[in-house]
């Protein structure tokens, strides 16, 4: 498979500056060898310097959790994509549940914040998923059928070389409850397949779609076997070093 496997790590609200950069030197420290999956933290905004500052030198890369579309002006709370480079981020992830949930974000901010991001050069991890009533409703597959299109309307086949995919199923996400590998895998295929009907066969090939909700050490080796299974998006298993190692060394076996 050419599609570079990618372990992210979404710190959410968790970690002061001291610990997030006491966590990224103990995941430096314990880094294994060889071949490395690509790997980011995304931890809260604040921290980003510090982080920023110690990752350097080392393979992980910096992201945030979120950002704004417009270069500037009055959107008091909001941070722009110059912010964000100039602290030294080079990802952002954009449509978090918890952002579509608990903060009004809508598929049309996630489109905005996902044209903002590519157009500036960052990385959006951009991410998806349906509820629990909505795959018991057996919505499933028309829920991210409309995330997906609504997310990248006005996104270039050129500018997907910037885009990665997080399906998060929202019921997984921070329960302990895991998709199996085939609900996953099912999901991930069918998000290919609109990327190849949007985009074509090259694109489709070439787009990372991580999973994200609930996996661990003990459950990352069959996600990431998966055919479509390009990645995790990690929150509760990113912020102990002992796991997070472990989920990159799933990713070097993947
Ligand atoms: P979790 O979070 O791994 O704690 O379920 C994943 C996410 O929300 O990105």
């Amino acid at each position: 498979m050419s599609r570079r496997i990618l372990i992210a790590g979404n710190w959410k609200m968790n970690k002061t500056s001291a610990e997030g950069a006491a966590l990224v030197k103990e995941i430096v420290a314990q880094m294994p060898a060889g071949s490395l999956p690509e790997i980011l933290v995304c931890p809260p905004y604040l921290t980003i310097p510090a982080v920023v500052e110690a990752a350097k030198g080392s393979p992980i890369c910096v992201g945030a959790e979120n950002v704004h579309w417009a270069a500037n002006g009055a959107f008091t709370g909001e941070v722009s994509t110059d912010m964000l480079k100039d602290a030294g981020v080079t990802h952002v992830i954009i449509g978090h549940s918890e952002r579509r949930q608990y903060f009004g974000e809508t598929d049309e901010t996630v489109n905005k914040r996902t044209a903002a991001a590519v157009a500036a050069g960052l990385v959006a991890v951009v991410c998806v998923g349906e509820t629990l009533e909505e795959r018991e409703g057996n919505k499933t597959a028309d829920v991210i059928d409309r995330q997906v299109r609504k997310a990248f309307e006005g996104i270039s086949a050129a500018d997907m070389a910037k885009i990665v995919i997080a399906y998060e199923p929202v019921w997984a996400i921070g329960t302990g409850k895991t998709a199996t590998d085939d609900q996953a895998q099912e999901v991930h295929a069918q998000i290919r397949a609109l990327l190849a009907d949007l985009y074509g066969a090259d694109v489709a090939e070439a787009t990372r779609i991580l999973y994200g909700g609930s996996m661990k050490p003990a459950n990352a080796a069959g996600l990431l076997a998966q055919k479509d299974i390009d990645g995790g998006l990690i929150g509760g298993a990113a912020l102990k070093a002992p796991d997070f190692i472990a989920l990159i060394k799933a990713g070097m076996q993947a």
